[in-house]
């Protein structure tokens, strides 16, 4: 085997070995979420935005788009952790084509922890900065609706 080949084995048999530890803590939902992430984009010109840095420190960044009262679009961005980005895809599903009222009450951390099949406890809270983020999103959608 030529030095190529036996560093290509390695790196296989390490990429295997790491695959393996991260399916013993996370679920098939959340690597699905973590190796396609849906929404990972910015929403120009969006009718509600949120920016809020969590306790970690990383922050995360909502945008939707609204037509007759349903979300029509979301979208995330954010420099945490991949865990972070997992927690904004799935809330990005949670709220799109939800009513207001249905998606205030869908983008909770439970609500985000149990589609996600839960979260090591270390992880927990990067549930609660994309719920965070989320609700004052559709909040401040609220309060420019309010204010025109
Ligand atoms: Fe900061 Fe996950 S560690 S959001």
């Amino acid at each position: 085997m030529s030095r190529d080949e036996d560093i290509e084995k390695f790196t296989h048999e390490l990429q295997v070995q790491i695959m393996e530890q991260i399916r013993k803590r996370y679920s098939q939902t959340v690597i699905d979420h973590w190796q396609n992430p849906r929404n990972f984009r910015k929403i120009e010109n969006p009718d509600g935005y949120a920016k809020v840095k969590g306790s970690c420190g990383d922050t995360m960044e909502m945008f939707i788009k609204v037509k007759e009262e349903t979300i029509s679009e979301c979208a995330f961005q954010t420099d945490g952790c991949g865990t972070s980005i997992v927690c904004g895809s799935i809330t990005t599903e949670l709220t799109k084509d939800k009513s207001f009222t249905q998606a205030l009450a869908s983008v909770g951390p439970g609500e985000i922890l149990e589609k996600l099949g839960g979260l090591p406890e270390a992880d927990v809270h990067c549930a609660h900065l994309a719920a965070e983020t989320m609700r004052r999103a559709l909040a401040d959608y609220l309060y420019q609706k309010r204010s025109f």
